[in-house]
């Protein structure tokens, strides 16, 4: 396999899921290639097969056509390279935030430093949760200490799916803004999948957005992504305003 300055290369994916005589093709001819210390945003309606293509690139769904490759080597199961975070957080009830946020890096042996972990809880502001249990926390709390998992993880691509869902609009913000603050201090990649413009527009350098026909519709480049003065800029509203009317328009 070449080797590509790109993290990850997506190529002809295609997904089909079949049950008895019944067959749904979801994913069609997808394409795509994420560089090193790059974000893409995916967005598209409800059932267009968003976690679908998570699943896939996390290693976790096998693709029925096509292949993904990560720093050159395809992706046939799950990396220690990828970490993937998911809707429902997927904390352990019966540990402590403190342990919780450590778990995936102690599975993996992975040394992290006191100073490490401060800095991320603070990036996070969950610094003070440590002796809680999950039920004990908000939901918005929860995605954060399952991000900080990941983060510690050190993956060079990091998968959200729909992170900040469910979360008021400034804690939303300051989500996405703390994790551009540990995404600029780290080297990683990240693909997250959301339901929001703003989202979409903040965070994604590259935007996909999907159909429901199984295919991408376009990919918008939106290079000024990830810096907080972009947030309030006219170009902001108006490529947030674009991203609308791709969506709107699609079949
Ligand atoms: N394991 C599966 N078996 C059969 N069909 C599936 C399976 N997983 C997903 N699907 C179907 O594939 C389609 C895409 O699902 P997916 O979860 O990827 O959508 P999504 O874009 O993430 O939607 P949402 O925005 O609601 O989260 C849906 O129609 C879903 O019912
Ligand atoms: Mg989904």
């Amino acid at each position: 396999m070449a080797i590509s300055r790109d993290l990850l290369r997506v190529r002809g994916l295609e997904k089909t899921f079949s049950s008895g005589s019944d067959s749904k093709t979801v994913l069609k001819d997808i394409s795509f290639d994420l560089a090193y210390n790059d974000s893409l945003a995916v967005v598209g309606p409800s059932g267009c097969g968003k976690t679908t293509l998570l699943l896939m690139v996390a290693g976790l769904l096998p693709p029925t056509e096509g292949a993904i490759w990560l720093e050159g080597d395809e992706i046939k199961g799950p990396s220690k390279k990828i970490a993937l975070v998911l809707q429902h957080y997927g904390l352990l009830p019966w540990k402590t935030v403190g342990a919780n946020i450590t778990l995936g890096a102690k599975l993996q042996n992975i040394g992290i430093s006191g100073k490490e972990l401060q800095e991320t809880k603070k990036e996070l502001g969950i610094e003070a949760l440590d002796h809680l249990y999950p039920a004990q926390l908000s939901g918005g709390q929860r995605q954060r200490v399952a991000l900080g998992r990941a983060i510690l993880l050190r993956p060079s691509l990091l998968l959200l799916d729909e992170p900040f869902a469910a979360i008021d609009t400034i804690t939303r913000e300051r989500l996405q803004s703390g994790l551009l603050a540990v995404f600029k201090r780290r080297r990683f990649s990240f693909i997250v999948v959301t339901h929001s413009f703003e989202e979409a527009v903040f965070m994604g350098r590259k935007i996909l957005v999907l159909d429901n026909r199984a295919g991408i519709r376009t990919v918008l480049n939106n290079p000024d992504a990830g810096d907080i003065a972009f947030r309030s800029s006219p170009e902001f509203f108006e490529r947030s305003l674009e991203l609308r009317r791709v969506l709107e328009d699609l079949p």
